[in-house]
């Protein structure tokens, strides 16, 4: 279960205290139908960003914070680019997994980058530098060691976002990720992404333990889970009880660079039996295997039962 860190949760709530829950409520249905209905998920009003924040930054963060656990030698990242930056979710989720020195937040919106600010306040071991600039015309990036577009891609324009990723893919010193709402149109979206970094040199590192084509066919698409704790804010703006919800993402590592690839990864969540486990995994040769693990193969059982979802073999 992951949970927003206590300190951002304060802040978060601080902020929403000069709204009306009712206001926040509303605003968070108004927002949902836009996202469902694939319209304008620009936001105009403070209200409307404050809403956002409290009912999806726990869900961006935690799918961050779950990709960032699959990507190796987080301890050597010291720079960032973060590419649609809205809040800034990315560098609190890098907070403790990376000695981040430098990030640069490019977004479009002034006003989150400003709440961005607010919520990130007193670490002076991070240089910030906040662009308000629209990615699609966006050149001046550094090169950083890493480089993120977090729930990003699918707002981009089609016709216009892979030059906005070759421009991010150019600056990554060690690794390009993406996140994306774990659907079936946002896993195909980056499918595509993978299809053009591939085609530019890049390495995968995470999901897929290869390069080729992937092996999952309709219905089924390339997604993960993860559960995240829902605060006291959260279930508010939500009008709802229940104390944590799962968000779904899908997601893509790239590197320049060849790293070590895992032998396969598990794309389903294991089926654990009695008797025996079955586990799917998509594999190194690139074909999505079906394994089924007795106890009787007491080393390997004993190895195999501890794996969740996503985790790699
Ligand atoms: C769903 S939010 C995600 C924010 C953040 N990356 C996260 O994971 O929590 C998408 C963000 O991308 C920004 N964005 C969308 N299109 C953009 C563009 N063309 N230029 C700059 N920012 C853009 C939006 O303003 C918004 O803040």
């Amino acid at each position: 279960m992951i949970d927003l860190p206590p300190l951002l949760y304060q802040r978060l709530k601080k902020l929403c205290d000069d709204t009306s829950l009712s206001i926040l409520q509303q605003e968070r249905a108004a927002l949902t139908a836009r996202y469902h209905g694939h319209g304008d998920v620009r936001m105009h009003t403070r209200a409307q960003r404050l809403s956002y924040l409290a009912t999806r930054m726990p869900s961006t963060y935690a799918a961050l914070r779950s990709v960032l656990g699959f990507v190796p030698d987080m301890d050597k990242i010291t720079s960032l680019l973060d590419l649609g930056a809205g809040p800034g979710t990315v560098i609190w989720a890098l907070k403790g997994l990376a000695p981040l020195q430098k990030a640069t937040l490019v977004e479009q919106d002034a006003e989150l980058l400003s709440l961005a600010k607010e919520l990130w306040k007193e670490d002076d071991a991070l240089a910030i530098i906040h662009q308000k600039e629209n990615l699609l015309s966006y050149q001046g990036a550094e090169p950083a060691d890493l480089v993120v577009l977090s729930y990003v891609w699918a707002e981009l324009d089609p016709a216009r976002r892979f030059e906005v990723l070759a421009r991010g893919y150019a600056c990554a010193a060690r690794y390009l990720i993406m996140v994306e709402p774990g659907t079936p149109s946002h896993a195909k979206g980056l499918l595509e992404a993978r299809d053009f970094l591939l085609q530019k040199g890049a390495h995968m590192v995470a999901p897929c333990p290869h390069a080729a084509p992937c092996p999952l066919r309709a219905p089924d698409w390339c997604h993960f889970n993860v559960p995240v704790k829902r605060e006291a804010l959260h279930r508010q703006v939500k009008d709802v009880t229940h104390p944590f919800e799962f968000e779904k993402y899908s997601y893509l590592v790239v590197s320049p660079q060849e790293t070590a690839l895992p032998h396969g990864r598990l794309v389903r969540p294991p089926l654990k039996r009695s008797g025996h486990i079955i586990l799917d995994a998509c594999e190194a040769e690139g074909a999505l295997v079906r394994r089924t693990i007795s106890k009787k193969q007491k080393a390997l059982y004993h190895d195999y039962k501890k794996k969740e979802w996503g985790d790699a073999l």
